[in-house]
């Protein structure tokens, strides 16, 4: 008999995958996705816990989800994954006694027996009897996972988990752990998997993904090299990467490798050596400078994406304008910026001279201001090109599709509609505020 499961997901890329994952575990279990939780037998939350407000969100949709609950004669498995279980665990079972199951990043592959088990507890007691899974268990999670079920053209799979680099602001390293790579064998298995159901598109994941090792120092570069290898896997892509860990081997790769999408998202955070010395970064403006230079040179049409925070513990004026000079320098594309946070237990969360928020508000309405001119600006410039576009989702109107640029740009495509999952060549007509208005370079009506 099939169960109704629903999933709700915040932040990262990771999350997602991993919700995608929990999905997968359950599916033997019997259970098939909704798309709301009002009827579902069995609720997740994904949690994030990066930045601001992170654990006010999860209790809030779980004050919700206890409403649905209760109308269900308490018929319903209540579970909250990700960071903020990983972090809070026992507040979350404190303050939220109707939640069934908490479970960190590291322990969802025993999703099953957690549920039989929260089941039991629940046909005892009458009401749930919560199970807490947040350890950072031995065995790897990936030998314990189903294979991945591909939903389009495009999927992330996952190489590397965890961080080693303890910047000062950051709850990584606390909450998904040390330093983690998968095997190459078991990575480049997926992958064929993946692509035999269609895939042409591969995200590659990680916190830190170009920190990935092999076994015999074969380096993330070679693992690229051997997935471009792959007939039928037409595009690579990875995410999120940090400047230390851009060998050399990796980025002779971006020369190499056609199938490596030309757009890398590199956060640098900040563009003033005072902060970055202070957030731990270790690197220097200078340092990041000349990655972009060398990158470029080994890929000249390479856009770069990044991530930046405003109002760090001691960000002076002169620090920010550092770094408001080190993005006119670069030039950025559809990048991320963000007002610092103080996370529990973390150090910067105990540095004096904390920036008022005032301060932090301004700061980033200018940077958002300059990074979404840089945008605006790269798009503009890509009318009248010729492009490949993966068209991975329909739109709103009968034949048009939607997909992606090599740089990630959304396209509406006109008169596609049998191309579906297909990478297709185009030509840019206009620019629309968040996407690019495209046409067929081979009509559809002339492929047959
Ligand atoms: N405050 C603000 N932004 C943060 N990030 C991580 N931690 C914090 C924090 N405490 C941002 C960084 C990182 C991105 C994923 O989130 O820019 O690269
Ligand atoms: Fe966090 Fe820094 Fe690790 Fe990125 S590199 S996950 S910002 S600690």
């Amino acid at each position: 008999m099939t169960k109704k499961l629903f999933v709700k997901t915040y932040g990262c890329q990771m999350n997602v995958y991993d919700s995608a994952r929990m999905a997968d575990v359950l599916a033997p279990l019997g259970y098939a996705m909704t798309d709301g939780p009002e009827d579902a037998d069995m609720v997740i939350l994904n949690t994030c816990h990066i930045r601001e407000k992170a654990a006010e969100k999860t209790f809030s949709e779980l004050g919700r989800w206890r409403a649905h609950k209760a109308e269900r004669g308490g018929r319903m498995i209540i579970a909250v994954a990700g960071c903020v279980a990983q972090a809070e665990g026992e507040e979350i079972l404190r303050r939220a006694p109707f939640v069934d199951i908490v479970l960190g990043p590291q322990t969802y592959h025993r999703l099953p027996e957690m549920v039989a088990q929260a089941t039991r507890a629940a046909q005892k007691n009458g009401f749930g009897g919560a199970v807490l899974d947040t350890e950072f268990p031995l065995e790897p999670k990936f030998d314990h996972l189903p294979e991945a079920r591909a939903d389009g053209g495009s999927a992330f799979l996952s190489v590397q988990e965890g961080c080693d680099k303890f910047c000062t602001f950051c709850v990584v390293p606390y909450t998904r752990g040390a330093e983690y790579s998968r095997p190459a064998a078991a990575i480049l298995d997926e992958a064929r998997k993946l692509v035999a159901q269609g895939v042409v598109e591969i995200s590659l994941l990680g916190q830190n993904v170009n920190a990935w090792h092999g076994e015999g120092g074969h380096g993330f570069g070679a693992l690229i090299r051997d997935l471009a290898g792959i007939d039928g896997l037409e595009r690579i892509r990875y995410t999120t990467s940090h400047p230390r860990d851009m060998e050399d081997d990796l980025i002779q790769v971006h020369a190499e490798v056609d199938k490596l999408m030309p757009f890398l998202h590199l956060p640098v955070q900040s563009g003033s050596d005072r902060i970055l010395d202070a957030m731990n970064r270790k690197h220097d403006r200078v340092f990041y400078l000349k990655l972009v230079e060398r990158l470029k040179a080994a890929r000249p049409d390479l856009a770069l994406s990044s991530d930046f925070i405003v109002g760090f513990p001691g960000e002076t004026d002169a620090d920010f304008a550092d770094t408001m000079a080190l993005v006119r320098e670069v030039g950025f594309v559809n990048t991320y910026s963000f007002k610092y946070s103080a996370r529990p237990g973390t150090p910067a969360a105990a540095m004096p001279n904390q920036v008022p928020e005032p301060v932090k508000e301004a700061r980033l309405a200018e940077l958002q201001a300059l990074l979404w001119e840089q945008t605006r600006q790269f798009n503009e410039a890509s009318v009248g090109r010729v492009m490949k576009v993966l068209l991975d989702r329909p739109g709103r109107r009968p034949g048009q599709l939607v997909g992606r640029s090599p740089y990630m740009q959304a396209v509406h495509v006109d008169n596609a509609g049998s191309l579906l999952h297909q990478v297709a060549e185009v030509r840019v007509l206009e620019v629309h505020p968040n996407s690019l208005k495209a046409e067929l370079v081979t009509p559809e009506r002339m492929r047959a």
